[in-house]
């Protein structure tokens, strides 16, 4: 991302915001992870959308039309003290200088600025609810102004929630972030062939977990949410994230491992056997999720609704549950009743973005929403068995399996951004046996 891909983002924001409005966004704050420790710092990903600016204690004004300047920035000042300890800061000279900013202000001046570059706006464009005390200085300062009404000041009267907006943009990626998220699928594809490469049994989950950290910072990655790494039963815990447990001979191991590259997250599940070889109930069980998963990609095409791939998912998930027994009856009997469910507990994907459960609406009043190119969904079915399942032949216990890739809509065909990182059963067991 550069320069111009945030201004271009600001432009398109401003021309719909439009005169009389004006867009205030917070940075994200610092968050204590025990007393005096901090999490490690991630931008708020609307502010990082729209500035690219990596700092807390900083807020992004845009005003159309303003003479002075439409991107105004708060942001902290220089300080040789603090920058010896906590390191470097941009300052207000620094932000006007490699931000874009048209004008830029110490955040300590901001209750003596930002009054004055709401007043007179009709509407403020803000996201209500997700910072609670800069709620309370936002609405402290269009107090102050409406307290000034009587010397002919007007405060503006109308909050409009810059999500709308906002989150509509950001559903559509523009070259550069595809180019980014390509990369991210990328790099977290190769650390799950690393990962198939490296396991083998006796070794623990947390030391398959090792192999994709090392992996991301290698390539100046993070990671994009917790590792699942979940040998055996582990892998029917959805969330499953202690990853603690050693690894057994003849077990499954499920990795939902992504990373996060420049803010875009990648979100990558493989499953394959420990010791290398699949058995012929898992490779009986992985095979119905790898043909659902593959007839699901296939519905990720404009024009189609957003719960296509899902519907064509269950369908073939169902089909494949009878064949192996594990369900009686009829598949659409089944698919209504949502028999399936025991077996397959969640959604086939959701938007993947800045964040790996991107922002964007699903619906469109009560329609699902129409894919469009530019989108990027994940596509996740599995199927879980966990152990002592009533009416299930114990041969299937503690089983679970699940397949999940990133994928851009284009205008032709589905564009699977993680492709590097193998699914077909039979590439695995030759990646695992290789000398
Ligand atoms: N890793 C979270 C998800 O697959 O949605
Ligand atoms: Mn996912
Ligand atoms: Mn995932």
């Amino acid at each position: 991302m550069n320069n111009r891909d945030f201004g271009r983002r600001r432009r398109q924001l401003m021309r719909m915001i439009g005169k009389g409005g004006i867009a205030i966004l917070p940075s994200a704050p610092t968050r204590t992870r025990n007393r005096d420790v901090e999490h490690a710092y991630r931008q708020d990903s609307d502010f990082h959308y729209l500035t690219g600016f990596p700092e807390p204690e900083a807020v992004a004004v845009l005003a159309p039309g303003r003479a002075h300047g439409e991107f105004v920035m708060f942001c902290r000042d220089r300080d040789p003290e603090r920058e010896t300890w906590d390191g470097r800061r941009a300052g207000p000279e620094g932000v006007v200088k490699d931000f874009g900013a048209d004008d830029a202000f110490p955040i300590s001046d901001i209750d003596d600025i930002l009054p004055g570059l709401l007043e007179n706006c009709e509407r403020v464009y803000y996201a209500m609810g997700l910072n609670a005390e800069f709620d309370q200085r936002l609405l402290g300062w269009i107090n102050q102004l409406r307290a000034a009404s009587k010397n002919g000041v007007t405060a503006p009267n109308e909050f409009v929630a810059l999500d709308h907006l906002l989150h509509d943009m950001r559903l559509f990626k523009s070259r550069s972030e595809i180019a980014t998220m390509r990369k991210a699928a990328k790099i977290a594809a190769g650390a799950h062939v690393r990962a198939m490469r490296h396991c083998r049994p006796g070794l623990t989950e947390y030391e398959i977990e090792a192999e994709f950290l090392h992996e991301f910072r290698r390539h100046d990655a993070t990671v994009s949410y917790q590792p699942i790494v979940g040998g055996g039963e582990n892998a029917c815990i959805l969330h499953y994230v202690e990853n603690r447990d050693r690894l057994k001979e003849g077990d499954l191991l499920l990795i939902d491992a992504g990373c996060e590259l420049e803010c875009y997250a990648s979100d990558i599940t493989r499953t394959f056997p420990v010791s290398g070889r699949f058995t012929d109930e898992q490779r009986a069980l992985y095979e119905v999720v790898l043909e659902a998963q593959l007839a699901a990609i296939d519905k990720v095409r404009p024009g189609n609704h957003w719960n296509e791939p899902h519907e064509a998912a269950v369908r073939v998930l169902t089909r494949g549950l009878i064949r192996l027994g594990l369900l009686k009856g009829r598949v659409p009997t089944l698919v209504k009743n949502g028999d399936y469910r025991r077996f397959y507990m969640h959604r086939t994907g959701h938007w993947l973005g800045l964040d790996v459960h991107d922002v964007g609406d699903y619906k469109v009043g009560e329609e699902w929403r129409i894919l469009e190119p530019g989108m990027v969904l994940t596509v996740e079915p599995g199927l879980y068995i966990a152990p002592g399942t009533r009416g299930v032949a114990k041969k299937w216990w503690g089983m679970g399996v699940r397949i999940e890739d990133d994928v851009l809509v284009t205008r032709d065909a589905p564009d699977v951004l993680s492709r590097d990182a193998p699914k077909d059963p039979a590439e695995i067991e030759r990646l695992m046996n290789a000398a």
